[in-house]
């Protein structure tokens, strides 16, 4: 039985997952994280949706035997194919960046058209653009002629490389969010845990006429809501929470590329390998069936 004082559980498909773990640590300096970073099958993006649910399963799977009292799905990719399976399969409830993203993007739209940026799986998806259509938290839903979407993939690597900033990654925003700038979005959805390191690039471009939505900050709100619905917000915080990070593969520029995610060095990751990936899914299935 999970209480406050348990760790909270995030993982995502790699290491782009570390600003949500950056937002969630912020917002709860006292919680004890243990991350996973599946970056041994990292894209999540470009592949189907029973290959992304499957993942999911068995990352999220990870957490709960490691004593997790919560799982947040930080990657927006496994969010939008494997939340609903993840709700009902897990003991321990289960947040997502899809929601509070559509949430925040309704409070802020001002009538206007509200973008969606985000990789292929998210897109095709239409996570989003239901949430959008249907509403959420009293905020009314809004017509499919407002919500623009566009995958945009190559954000992905260029942020991995380190490309911020640079001539090519500009041409690469133009092509992608010139339909955006030109329908003049009020609000624009980053949905995808790489975009906020190309948040000042996409502000600059779309102009002020659009608000940015991060989904990382408002996941980090949506996390804290529910850990207080459920008593399980850790109230005795004189200590600073502990990161504990797990990762299936240590890539070539992994500290670099860890870094620039985090905000600082990652001290120390621990390899889970895939056997265990896959003996966690099963687990965690059979626990329910
Ligand atoms: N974490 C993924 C997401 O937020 C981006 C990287 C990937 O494609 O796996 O959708």
């Amino acid at each position: 039985m999970a209480t406050a004082d348990h760790p909270i559980g995030i993982f995502d498909s790699g290491l782009g997952g570390l600003t949500v773990l950056r937002a969630v640590h912020e917002r709860l300096p006292g919680e004890d994280l243990i991350y996973f970073g599946d970056t041994a099958r990292v894209p999540y993006g470009t592949k189907g949706e029973l290959t992304v649910r499957n993942f999911a399963s068995q990352d999220a799977g990870l957490l709960v035997g490691l004593g997790v009292k919560m799982v947040i799905v930080a990657c927006n990719t496994a969010s939008a194919f494997a939340l609903d399976h993840l709700r009902e399969t897990l003991p321990v409830p289960v947040i997502g960046v899809i929601e509070p993203g559509v949430e925040e993007a309704l409070r802020r739209t001002r009538g206007g058209p509200v973008g969606v940026i985000g990789t292929s799986g998210t897109i095709r998806s239409d996570r989003y653009q239901q949430g959008l259509r249907e509403g959420r938290a009293g905020f009314g839903g809004i017509a499919d002629e407002r919500i623009l979407v566009r995958e945009c993939p190559l954000f992905v690597p260029l942020v991995e490389e380190g490309m911020m900033g640079t001539e090519i990654t500009r041409l690469v925003l133009g092509e992608y969010l010139e339909p955006l700038r030109n329908a003049r979005a009020d609000t624009l959805i980053l949905g995808c845990t790489h975009y906020p390191l190309l948040k000042e690039e996409i502000a600059a471009y779309m102009g002020p006429q659009t608000e940015l939505v991060d989904s990382a900050a408002t996941l980090a709100e949506a996390a804290e809501q529910i850990l207080v619905a459920a008593d399980l917000l850790r109230t005795e915080s004189e200590r600073e929470g502990l990161l504990d990070f797990h990762l299936s593969d240590i890539p070539w520029k992994f500290a670099e590329i860890g870094a620039r995610f985090l905000g600082r060095p990652i001290a120390d990751a621990k390899i889970v390998g895939l056997d265990e990936m896959e003996q966690a899914g099963r687990t965690v299935a059979k626990g329910t069936s």
